[in-house]
């Protein structure tokens, strides 16, 4: 069922690898719900991953653009806006990837190196696809922004290595640049925490599996699914948001306020 709640918006959607894509979903959605949408991802996903059969259910193009790349995120604005005839609405910032973790480093053994490109690819890339927007002006007053994050910001878990740190640095970019882009232009900038969810990332972190059927017995919901964190994202592109800003939204079937549930206290009993 459809309402039309982005009927007349533009957006860009970051971060659609193949079907299972927390920005795969939020583009179908944004699609259905009337956006005209420009779909984008790093030139190397655009060969490993499926978003040209996306672009063709949405209608639309896609344009290149390694999210790190100051270049490539102004010449994706630009772009966009002349492709989409207008300025930008909303934008779905769906990146994440650490080498440390696709490399198994321990997180007391990291290599900084790697480090530096977690923290560049999965935080700094909202400040400069940010930094893109505000110097070209090419988001609409009350437009929105939206990252993706993970619990693992705020508590520790183990096998999220320095995505747990990029994470948390990725949070503070959208309150701070919240701060001077709504003074400024009146632009909204949140980011969702979302439960654990079966994606590439996702699978691609130590004890995924184990996790995601632990947090699925401790929130009182159970995890929310891809497509409820699609609506979620649609929700917050919506009119009905205007006036949510600077803040991390948990969305994870009430886990980050649970400590621990019945069941799996059960497993204790002796
Ligand atoms: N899957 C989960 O359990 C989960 C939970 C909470 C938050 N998240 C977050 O959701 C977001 C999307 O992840 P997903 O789970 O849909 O996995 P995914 O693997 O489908 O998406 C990650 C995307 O990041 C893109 N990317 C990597 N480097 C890039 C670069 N340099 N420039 C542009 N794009 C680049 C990849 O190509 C890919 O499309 C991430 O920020 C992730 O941390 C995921």
């Amino acid at each position: 069922m459809t309402h039309n709640l982005l009927k007349g918006k533009n957006g860009i959607i970051f971060g659609a690898l193949d079907e299972k894509s927390l920005a795969w979903k939020t583009a179908e959605k944004a699609h259905e719900e009337g956006a005209k949408i420009i779909l984008t991802n790093a030139p190397v996903a655009l060969r490993m991953g499926r978003i040209n059969e996306l672009a063709e259910k949405c209608e639309t193009e896609v344009i290149p653009a390694d999210a790190t790349d100051m270049d490539d995120l102004e010449n994706l604005f630009t772009k966009s806006t002349e492709i989409l005839g207008g300025k930008i609405d909303f934008v779905l910032h769906s990146i994440g990837m650490s080498p440390n973790v696709r490399k198994n480093f321990p997180y007391t053994d990291l290599n900084h190196a790697n480090f530096i490109k977690t923290l560049d690819i999965s935080a700094l890339s909202l400040h400069k696809l940010l930094q893109a927007a505000y110097k070209l002006d090419a988001i609409n007053e009350w437009g929105s922004v939206v990252a993706l994050t993970y619990i693992a910001a705020q508590r520790t878990m183990p096998g999220y290595r320095d995505m747990a740190d990029a994470k948390a640095v990725l949070e503070s970019i959208a309150r701070s640049f919240g701060y001077y882009y709504g003074k400024e232009k009146n632009v909204r900038i949140n980011t969702i925490s979302q439960s654990p969810t079966l994606t590439t990332a996702g699978a691609g972190i130590k004890g995924f599996n184990s996790f995601y059927h632990y947090s699925e017995q401790i929130a009182p919901l159970g995890n929310a699914s891809g497509d409820s964190c699609a609506e979620y994202c649609i929700s917050l592109f919506s009119d009905y948001t205007r006036m949510v800003t600077m803040q991390n939204l948990f969305h994870d079937g009430g886990f980050s306020f649970t400590l621990s549930s019945d069941d799996v206290l059960a497993s204790f009993d002796q």
